[in-house]
């Protein structure tokens, strides 16, 4: 019938159409992914990006208070450095935050306003905080005096940066970097045990 023989070659060309299209979609999208990795393999090369990371520099505990009023109180100097190694791209920091804890309790929180730092430098990040003091349970105290007659306190130092990594005008590459690690102190004298203290990409 003629109605019938009409349907099929035109349901033919419809499918034969979309399939080309299809076809032409995926052929763009094959030569986008393949530039696209030139483009970025290029990149690499010519900048060799590497991590931008904040690190501990020095740290020393000028004070360490605790007594029958179960409350720590402390006085310390801390000296991040916010590190750019790149040769080639500038790198921004910002939403630094850190906090420090004995024994799980929350004793001092230290931010940052955003900095940049330049190519293959550093920018120092010093703190020089006394703490008020905070309330420790029983086991926290606890392990004050284990700490303090070990001669060796604990702390944890943990936080995050945001960082960017600028190359040119047009390539940015943001990432999260975290510090995680125990920060350690000689008592009485408060010089910090080397820690190689270093954050990681997040
Ligand atoms: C990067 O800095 C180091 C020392 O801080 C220096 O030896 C090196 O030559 C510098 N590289 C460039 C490309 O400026
Ligand atoms: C602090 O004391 C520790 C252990 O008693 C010692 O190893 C360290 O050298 C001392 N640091 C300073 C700066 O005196």
């Amino acid at each position: 019938m003629p109605p019938k023989l009409w349907h099929i070659p035109d349901h033919r060309r419809k499918t034969s159409l979309l399939v080309w299209a299809v076809a032409i979609v995926c052929a763009i999208l094959a030569i986008a992914a393949i530039i696209t990795g030139i483009v970025v393999f290029a990149v690499y090369m010519i900048y060799q990006p590497k991590m931008p990371y904040i690190k501990v520099a020095d740290a020393h505990l000028y004070q360490l208070l605790y007594g029958n009023s179960g409350s720590l109180e402390i006085e310390m100097a801390l000296s991040l450095l916010a590190e750019n190694d790149n040769n080639k791209a500038l790198t921004s920091f910002s939403d630094l935050s850190f906090i420090l804890q004995f024994h799980g309790i929350d004793v001092a929180e230290l931010r940052a306003v955003a900095l940049e730092v330049p190519k293959n430098s550093s920018t120092p990040l010093n703190y020089h905080f006394q703490s008020l003091p905070v309330p420790m349970d029983e086991e926290a105290m606890e392990a004050v005096s284990v700490a303090v007659q070990r001669g060796v306190v604990p702390f944890y130092l943990s936080g995050n940066a945001r960082t960017r990594w600028k190359a040119g005008i047009f390539l940015s590459v943001r990432f999260w970097t975290r510090l995680s690690c125990e920060l350690r102190f000689f008592w009485p004298n408060g010089s910090a045990v080397e820690s190689g203290c270093v954050s990681r990409l997040h």
